[in-house]
């Protein structure tokens, strides 16, 4: 009994580096703390150079996207892999369209639902409500399962405006089948129209939020998928990872931050403070970027557009004050703006809510997390990596009267 070799390598972790090292078994194992540097999947969808600070999507750079193209053409190209048509993509916006109405039943219970829960909770379980009703449920060929993805991408948004209308005792709006995707959630959300140049703000938020490799919301989709379990599970996983403050849920965080700080003149005392206490200011760093985040960089200059136009810059004197100190401080270790940071700004602005940030979020993402769960599984592979025991080989079972 006490010879079996359970899965523990024989040598011990090299140098006592607890993030990442080579372990010997019989060959070299490779273990790295937060799956850091491990490719994962082969994926065609976008690629991050996170030295250089560039994202491309599917090859074409995230600044031309936002520059001249729209939410819905940009989803289209991540979920078919190619540009479409203007008869493809009108096809493509009327069938978003036409989905954006939820089953009745679900409509119904979000009514109900309490006021208090974080909105990402109630956003789960609102997904995987719908996929009760998905008459495409059982489809599993290519169409099938490409409606099924058209639907949760067309229905979040209904979903996150509905329930903030019902908990602030409002009436719920219906979609607006004149307004595109970005233009709509703010009338469902607001009840009037926006104006226009704040609904091509919000449609570029979201075409910069669409998508973003093997992130930790993506990935627990594609885990979720690769059991060959169905997408609204795959899409829920995803939102329950979005929510954490380390991934998503910083961009709500960030705005907090910027209210307890109040003026420019106190950033160097928080930041100071911040630092020497090891708390993690949010909206900085990156896993992949060790420069400025391209969509930080972009959302910037909407934040500074809008302060500009409702005569308000605390917030971002603030965040530039912040910015300028985590560089200076932080930057030789590869430490700059995340996306999270200034899109707070932006929707603050344009009058969502704070605790709908991630879950806007998520309705952006949701593309890229279905994107990424229909490439993989065209070649699946479950997912199951090992883990390194580090317990004891044996020990004896104690029976419970004789323990202490
Ligand atoms: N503030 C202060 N120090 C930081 C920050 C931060 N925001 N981020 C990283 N660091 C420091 C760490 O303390 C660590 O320092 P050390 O080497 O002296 O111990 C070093 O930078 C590396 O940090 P890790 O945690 O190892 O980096 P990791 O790649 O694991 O984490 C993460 C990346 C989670 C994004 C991290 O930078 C963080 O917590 N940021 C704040 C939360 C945030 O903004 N999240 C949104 C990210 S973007 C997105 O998910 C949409």
């Amino acid at each position: 009994m006490k010879n079996i070799k359970y899965l523990k390598p024989l040598s011990p972790l090299q140098k006592g580096d607890d993030n990442m090292g080579v372990l010997e078994n019989k060959g070299a194992i490779e273990y790295s703390k937060g799956l850091e540097g491990v490719i994962a999947a082969l994926s065609s969808i976008s690629a991050i150079d996170g030295e250089q600070g560039k994202l491309i999507y599917r090859g074409i750079p995230i600044e031309m996207l936002a520059k001249h193209s729209t939410y819905e053409e940009t989803a289209y190209f991540l979920l078919y892999g190619e540009l479409p048509t203007k008869s493809a993509l009108d096809e493509f916006v009327a069938e978003m369209k036409e989905l954006r109405y939820l089953p009745k039943r679900v409509e119904e219970c979000i009514l109900e639902l309490p006021p208090n829960p974080h909105p990402m909770d109630i956003l789960k379980v609102a997904v995987a409500h719908a996929g009760l009703y998905d008459p495409d449920q059982l489809e599993s060929c290519r169409e099938g399962v490409m409606r099924k993805v058209i639907r949760i991408i067309a229905e979040i948004p209904t979903i996150i405006a509905y329930y903030h209308r019902a908990r602030t005792k409002q009436e719920i709006v219906p979609p607006n089948p004149n307004l595109g995707h970005a233009a709509n959630f703010l009338y469902m959300l607001h009840g009037k129209e926006p104006d226009p140049e704040e609904a091509r703000i919000f449609d570029i938020a979201m075409i910069l939020h669409a998508e973003h490799g093997l992130n930790a919301s993506t990935f627990a989709a594609m885990v979720t998928a690769s059991t060959l379990s169905d997408i609204n599970s795959a899409i829920v996983s995803a939102i329950g990872t979005l929510k954490g403050p380390l991934h998503g849920g910083a961009n709500e965080r960030v705005l907090k931050m910027l209210d307890e700080i109040g003026t420019p003149d106190r950033v160097e005392e928080y930041v100071k403070n911040a630092l020497m206490e090891k708390r993690r200011i949010m909206g900085f760093g990156h896993r992949v970027y060790k420069t400025y985040d391209p969509r930080a960089r972009i959302l910037k200059q909407y934040a500074e557009k809008l302060s500009d136009k409702y005569g308000d810059r605390k917030w971002i004197s603030i965040g530039e004050k912040i910015e300028e100190m985590m560089i200076r401080e932080l930057g030789k270790k590869g430490i700059f703006p995340n996306v999270d940071f200034y899109s707070g700004i932006v929707y603050s602005f344009l009058g969502i809510p704070r605790d709908l940030f991630t879950p806007v979020f998520a309705m952006a993402r949701s593309v890229g997390w279905a994107a990424h769960v229909c490439e993989y599984t065209q070649n699946n592979r479950i997912f199951r990596p090992r883990g390194y025991y580090t317990g004891p080989d044996y020990v004896e079972y104690i029976p419970i009267e004789q323990r202490r």
